[in-house]
Order: C-alpha cells, then sequence, then structure tokens
C-alpha cells in the first residue's frame, strides 16, 4: 500500500469515526498511518491497536503554539492529510499554518450554523426540521474554513439529543471517510485559494447521505 494517499486521524475520546475510517481503508484505498490523541488514556485508541496502527499520545499544553513534537511524527510518517475526527481541542495556529489545507475536521452541524459545542440541543430548540454533519478544512476560525461535503438528515417531532446524536454519527461514520476519498482521489483539490470538485469550483457542499 506504499502509494495510498496516507492519513493521520487525531481523537480524544470514543472513536467512533476512527473505527468507520480504519474499515474503510481498503474501499477508498487509503491508508491510516498515524493515530494522534491528547488523551492517553482514549477509548478509541483500542481500535487503532487492534489494527496494529502506529499512535502517538501527548499531554496538552497551551503554551505549545506549534505542537512541534507531533509535527515531527507526521511529518516522519509522511501523511498527506490529518483528520479531526472527535478531536476535543482547538489547535494552535502555528501547527494549523504549517499543514495549509491539509487538515479536515468532522462538526455534527450544518455549518455555517451552529459552531462549536451543543449542536443537537440548538437544534431541538430552535425546532430546525432538518439537522446534519459537516467536514471542512481547518483554519484559524473555529469550525470555518472551507465547507467540503455535508449529510443531512430529518427531525422528527419526538427527536431528542441522544436519538439525533445516534442518527448523526451513523451518517459521519460514512460521511468523513466517503471524504477522506474524495481528497485522495483529488476529485477535491486546492488551486491557489479555490477550491474545486471535479474540476468546477465547489460553491455549494457537497451532499453525501449514504
Ligand atoms: C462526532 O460527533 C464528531 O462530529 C464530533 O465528535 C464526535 C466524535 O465521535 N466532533 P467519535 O469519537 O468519533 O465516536
Amino acid at each position: 500500500m506504499s502509494n495510498s494517499f496516507k492519513i493521520c486521524v487525531f481523537i480524544s475520546g470514543t472513536g467512533s469515526n476512527l473505527d468507520s475510517i480504519i474499515k474503510k481503508q481498503s474501499l477508498y484505498n487509503y491508508e491510516v498511518v498515524l493515530v494522534v490523541s491528547n488523551k492517553a488514556d482514549a477509548k478509541g485508541l483500542d481500535y487503532a491497536k487492534k489494527a496494529n496502527i502506529p499512535i502517538y499520545t501527548f499531554k496538552w499544553d497551551k503554551k505549545d503554539t506549534d505542537l512541534t513534537l507531533v509535527q515531527h511524527q507526521i511529518k516522519q510518517h509522511q501523511c498527506d492529510l490529518i483528520v479531526l475526527a472527535g478531536f476535543m481541542r482547538i489547535l494552535p495556529e502555528g501547527f494549523i499554518n504549517a499543514f495549509e489545507n491539509k487538515i479536515i475536521n468532522i462538526h455534527p452541524s450544518l455549518l455555517p450554523k451552529y459552531k462549536g459545542l451543543h449542536t443537537h440541543q440548538q437544534v431541538i430548540e430552535n425546532k430546525d426540521q432538518t439537522h446534519g454533519a459537516s467536514v471542512h478544512f481547518v483554519n484559524a476560525e473555529l469550525d470555518g474554513g472551507k465547507i467540503i461535503s455535508q449529510s443531512v438528515i430529518n427531525v422528527e417531532n419526538n427527536d431528542t439529543v441522544e436519538s439525533l446524536a445516534k442518527r448523526l454519527l451513523f451518517r459521519e461514520h460514512s460521511l468523513l471517510p466517503h471524504t477522506i476519498a474524495l481528497i485522495g482521489q483529488n476529485r477535491v483539490q486546492w488551486q491557489t485559494n479555490t477550491l474545486y470538485f471535479d474540476h468546477n469550483k465547489l460553491t455549494n457542499p457537497i451532499i453525501i447521505n449514504d
């Protein structure tokens, strides 16, 4: 698999998205070469261990503005893309600048709606009829980088925070691997500061409702 698209996945907790990313490696022809966590006891690290994927854990230190040691690991493993999958920290600007347009994140809302935490709660409080998840490039603004793809679900009258979270997570497990594949296949591509999908300017998110 030496010619495959190499990715590094950052997690902080359960890691169900990491699990789905690992399971779809051969389907989509990418390879998880490194898993990084700011929590040495993150449950999701078990998925990496089971799949024999190298793990790097580090202690979060807000004075470390470049995450130099993390950067070193990523470069050593020659990662083409960094995927934040349930990574619950805001990356420092020095790190983001070192990997410009090479970091993506999955967020449980239809961005630009509901940046930050408690997205399902806000959907219910605002009586929204639809909800969803977004995959976007990471820049210095929280959940503010260019949106690549989204998965959309309907909100039912009897939905709760828990039922929405569960239904959406199921969609995330398809959305994130599929989006990684589109980047790995160069179907989603930056040219200077513009994002293209299949050679057309990406003006609206790609809808992936698998
Ligand atoms: C997901 O809902 C993701 O969108 C959010 O955190 C959750 C992570 O879940 N950023 P898991 O750790 O992948 O199970």
